[in-house]
């Protein structure tokens, strides 16, 4: 039925072929000619299916089990064996009837393949209309065991036939690779929500992840429990850290740190620490601006990044230095890091030890690879309290940069633990375009499983888009990142700079009146604290609230009885409980 029907769309894609056809249209030739065709059966009613934060980064001897039982590709698994013989890039494929736009489709798989060794495999999800293709995850893939794909999409519009498929990351028309290969499929799931299901995981997991439930206990001063006691609860502070970047236009700017004060409790320095910024010449060192900052930062009582001790990239690499090699160039970059940190020891959170060192390799190359080894030993040496992070762009934000896969930055990872390098903190930048929430999830379940702190450094969205549509997404993925159980803070990147020229994305004008963005920001603030809580006791003395973590103020009153106290609620609590006693107010 349906497969007559596409055959039909070939042959008249075949007939206006030409050796000039986007690739993706050959691939769809392709495709329709190799693939298994695999009817998936319309997405079920899925109320109440709860999102499955399972990922793997072990390659395994056997698949797991699908997740969601196979999701709408339940029918298709019973078919037990997906391998087919070719140039390997098309095949095995899903075909995929009457998807929505409003879905949120997540997708899982085990993947294995004959050769080589090791590679890149995409997933992609082909629209069949309009022959429009998006990657919607990848795995870094290997011949002697499975490893797991996990990834996911929405699409732009409504699509009446689309077509799931894997290819080998480095495949093009013009490079394919003569040597057949075969890429097969286990386990595969293919999961759809809706946008409010979607939003239910968040609430649910900010539930058990970012909040407590208090329940707070009211007697007399004899210890007897009173009934109707009022209870007032104001949060001080927030424990989860969420700040932005800032930069000197802040000094000696009043009203921009008021309007920063006001909002974060985290801020990173844009350029101020970066070397090219405290050592412009050889020897001439100052840092008093990156001082200035520091100082401003600390009087907020907020805590702040240290960004970056080196940056792989040789674009921003002090010119002075690109000219050294050898013993002088370690000399060079013993001595940034030494200076650098016993400077500010204790002072920073974290230390941006190789910036963007997935993408860049400038020490490396100069230095040996076991450059990034020594530089995380020097570090740790230098300032053991504070956390060393990597940190690097196209990780969430695209699927794909290979270089930045989540695979590739976990295999990166190791590749420096076996050198004896203890990593501790995964740094996520976040420039995005128009973000793929669903993909954004899943690369955070996978860097997950190396239970590391995982922050989202530097998110903005570019600039490309119009002000509300960067804000739309700008709280799409605050949203997804807040809630998501492995992400431990979130910057911005930036809040005002001069002349409004920010990166990519500005909160706020010169006068600080927000710009929609901003508003995102103030909006997201204002549900992520507990509201000021006014209770009475119940008939057993007790006033329970659900609150996120932080530190709160709490005053009790009951006739000319009262009581004030302080409390906080970490992590590590379960449900808080507090007692107060009462005691005659003065
Ligand atoms: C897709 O939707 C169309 C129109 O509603 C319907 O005729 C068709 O049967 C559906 N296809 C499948 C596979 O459910
Ligand atoms: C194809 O296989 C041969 C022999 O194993 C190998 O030398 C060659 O590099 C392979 N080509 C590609 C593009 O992988
Ligand atoms: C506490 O106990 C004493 C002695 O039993 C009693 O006189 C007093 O009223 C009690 N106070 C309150 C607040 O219940
Ligand atoms: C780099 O070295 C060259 C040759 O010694 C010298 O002319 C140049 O000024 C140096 N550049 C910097 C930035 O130190
Ligand atoms: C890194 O250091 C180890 C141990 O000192 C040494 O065996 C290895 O050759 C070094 N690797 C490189 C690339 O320099
Ligand atoms: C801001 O704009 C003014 C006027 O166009 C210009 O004179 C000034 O140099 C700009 N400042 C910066 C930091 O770009
Ligand atoms: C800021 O306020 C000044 C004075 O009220 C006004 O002239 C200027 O246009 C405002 N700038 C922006 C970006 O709103
Ligand atoms: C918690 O509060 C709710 C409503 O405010 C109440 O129904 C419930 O009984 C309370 N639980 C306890 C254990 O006090
Ligand atoms: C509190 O109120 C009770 C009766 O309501 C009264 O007997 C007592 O003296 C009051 N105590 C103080 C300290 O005002």
């Amino acid at each position: 039925m349906a497969i007559g029907k596409k055959h039909k769309e070939a042959a008249a894609l075949s007939s206006s072929s030409s050796p000039l056809l986007p690739a993706d249209r050959k691939a769809l030739l392709l495709l329709l000619l190799l693939l298994i065709v695999l009817l998936a059966r319309p997405a079920a009613s899925s109320d109440g299916v709860r999102y499955d934060y399972r990922a793997y980064t072990e390659c395994k001897s056997h698949p797991e089990p699908a997740l969601y039982n196979g999701g709408i590709l339940r029918w298709a698994n019973k078919v037990t064996d997906f391998r087919t013989e070719d140039d390997g890039n098309y095949s095995p494929a899903f075909v995929l009837y009457n998807m929505s736009a409003a879905t949120v489709y997540s997708f899982s798989c085990w993947v294995k393949i004959d050769r080589p060794t090791t590679a890149h495999v995409k997933a992609k999800i082909l629209t069949l209309a309009n022959a429009a293709s998006q990657c919607l995850g990848t795995a870094l893939v290997r011949n002697d065991c499975w490893s797991f794909l996990k990834g996911g999409f929405t699409l732009n519009s409504a699509s009446e036939t689309s077509v799931l498929y894997f290819q080998f990351a480095i495949y093009s028309l013009q490079t394919a690779s003569p040597n057949a290969s075969t890429i097969s499929i286990r386990s595969a799931s293919l999961q759809p929500f809706s946008p409010e299901q979607w939003n239910q995981h968040r609430e649910d997991r900010i539930q058990l992840n970012r909040k407590r439930f208090v329940n707070v206990h009211v007697a007399d001063s004899n210890g007897s429990r009173v009934v109707g006691a009022k209870v007032a609860v104001h949060q001080i502070t927030r424990d989860f850290p969420f700040g932005s970047a800032i930069s000197r236009t802040i000094l000696g700017n009043k009203l921009y740190q008021e309007w920063f004060n006001k909002r974060f409790n985290a801020a990173v320095f844009e350029n101020e620490l970066k070397w090219y910024a405290t050592e412009p010449y050889p020897g001439k060192e100052d840092y008093t601006v990156a001082d200035q900052l520091l100082q401003f930062v600390q009087a907020n009582d907020a805590v702040a990044r240290g960004h970056n001790i080196f940056w792989e990239d040789p674009k921003y690499t002090p010119a002075w230095v690109k000219n050294l090699t050898g013993s002088q160039l370690r000399a060079a970059v013993s001595g940034r890091i030494e200076s650098l940190l016993s400077r500010y020891k204790g002072d920073f959170v974290h230390w941006d030890v190789s910036n963007e060192m997935l993408h860049f390799d400038f020490y490396e190359n100069r230095l040996g690879g076991n450059a990034t080894v020594d530089f995380f030993d020097t570090a740790k040496r230098a300032d053991p309290l504070a956390t060393l992070f990597l940190n690097d762009f196209n990780v969430v934000e695209v699927c794909d940069d290979l270089s930045s896969s989540a695979d590739s930055y976990v295999s990166r990872l190791r590749q420096l633990a076996d050198g004896g390098v203890t990593f501790e903190g995964i740094g996520l930048e976040g420039h995005f375009g128009k973000p793929n929430i669903p993909y954004v999830r899943a690369v955070l379940d996978k860097l997950g499983t190396l239970r590391l702190p995982i922050w989202l450094t530097e998110i903005d969205i570019s600039s490309s888009f119009d002000p509300k549509t960067q804000a739309a997404y700008l709280e799409e993925v605050l949203r997804e990142g807040f809630a998501h159980p492995s992400v431990d803070g979130i910057m911005l990147w930036t809040a005002m700079d001069t002349n409004a020229s920010c990166y990519q994305m500005c909160l706020t004008n010169q006068n600080f009146t927000n710009l929609p963005a901003g508003d995102v920001v103030d909006k997201l603030l204002g549900e992520w604290q507990t509201k000021e809580t006014l209770g009475t006791t119940n008939d057993r003395g007790s006033f329970n609230f659900s609150a996120f973590l932080g530190e709160y103020k709490l005053s009790v009153t009951y006739l000319n009885l009262t009581a004030e106290g302080t409390f906080s609620l970490a992590h590590s609590d379960d449900t808080k409980h507090i007692n107060i006693r009462l005691s005659p107010s003065r």
